[in-house]
């Protein structure tokens, strides 16, 4: 008999989320039938699409969507067999018996194969996972960046924004960050950033924006929308190109924020917005992950990770990732 452990969204989210919106309930798991695995959750991914994207894909009641790093511990399907370790798209559960596919695509998907012992296996949800995939394909196929480019990026000691700025500069790009404490923007400058500032104590965002890259910038990869955003379209060269990945200083409004209507900058300087999901591009995640596997092992990506202990506490590792709290990617380990 195994018993899960599971959290659910009790009460949909009003503002920035708080602990009474979860509530954290047990079941014992089913057995198997054919096809059926059973997944043991080692590591959870908190992330801000869970805040995001929360009343369009949950209802109250339903357990908190997510990806889990885990192992099979039974398995009835022989392509996912006993002891391999998976990425499962389970939500914040401890257990769970599932078939590898679901209607909107694989539940299931195995870690490669050539995954090297030296590197943790958490990194499966962070810089060699979705946040890092979000920064490669943000970079190559929206921005399309090409080598001697300014790029800027906001949120940048987050789990996108820190592997925007390292395959900025593995492509010969200068790159400048922002970030909420003056310890992180010290960890983007030993990061490799050439220019880095701390968004909140600045006295003009738009003085900050011009003394790092007089001459302006080709590409934004924006994170957090608000203000920010304004200041970094009125700091963009002509034809630049912004790669809309996130808002993340909108997440938590009850009521819309009002902002300038862009509209001259943008037609003047012929400026080329666009928003992307990095699921646009599952078809090259397996030959991607191996690309970053490499340059992590060749020395040209650095990682930080925020590991919150015990399942009990993913609620609060939930809300600290949202305050920006610590540095790096926000982890959970069971
Ligand atoms: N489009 C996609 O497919 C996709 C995929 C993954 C992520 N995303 C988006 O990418 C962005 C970064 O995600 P992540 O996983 O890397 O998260 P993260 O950066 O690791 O964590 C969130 C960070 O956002 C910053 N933040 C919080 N409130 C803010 C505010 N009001 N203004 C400015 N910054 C604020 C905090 O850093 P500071 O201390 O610096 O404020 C915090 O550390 C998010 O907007 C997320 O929704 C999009």
């Amino acid at each position: 008999m195994v018993k899960a452990k599971m959290w659910v969204l009790k009460k949909h989210f009003e503002g920035f989320p708080k602990e009474s919106n979860f509530e954290l309930r047990e079941e014992i798991v089913p057995e198997l039938k054919d096809g059926d695995v059973l997944v043991e959750a080692i590591y959870f991914s908190v992330d801000p699409y869970m805040r995001a994207l929360s009343r369009m894909w949950m209802n109250e009641g339903d357990v908190q969507y997510g990806t889990q790093l885990a192992k099979v511990l039974k398995s009835k399907d022989p392509e996912f067999p006993e002891g391999c370790y998976v990425l499962a798209e389970c939500g914040w559960r401890t257990h769970t018996v599932t078939k590898s596919k679901g209607p909107n695509g694989p539940i299931l998907t195995q870690i490669v194969p050539e995954w090297p012992k030296d590197i943790p296996m958490s990194l499966a949800l962070g810089s060699l996972g979705m946040p890092g995939l979000t920064a490669l394909y943000g970079l190559e196929e929206v921005c399309k960046v090409q080598p001697g480019e300014t790029v800027l990026v906001s949120a940048a000691a987050g789990a996108v924004g820190a592997m925007v700025g390292q395959i900025c500069k593995i492509k010969g790009c200068k790159v400048v960050g922002s970030a909420g404490t003056d310890e992180k923007v010290a960890y983007l400058k030993e990061l490799g950033f050439d220019q880095a500032f701390n968004y909140k104590t600045v006295p003009s965002l738009d003085e900050a924006l011009r003394n790092a890259s007089p001459e302006g910038y080709d590409c934004y990869f924006e994170n957090v929308a608000g203000p920010f955003f304004t200041a970094a379209l009125n700091n963009m060269k002509s034809g630049g190109r912004i790669a809309v990945c996130g808002g993340i200083a909108t997440y938590n409004d009850t009521t819309p924020q009002m902002c300038p209507y862009p509209h001259h900058v943008i037609i003047t300087r012929q400026l080329k917005i666009e928003g992307f999901m990095v699921a646009q591009w599952k078809h090259k995640d397996e030959e991607s992950v191996k690309r970053m596997l490499q340059w992590m092992k060749e020395g040209k990506l650095k990682t930080k990770e925020v590991v919150t202990a015990g399942f009990e506490n993913m609620t609060t590792a939930f809300m600290r990732m949202l305050k920006g709290d610590g540095i790096g990617k926000a982890i959970i380990k069971v």
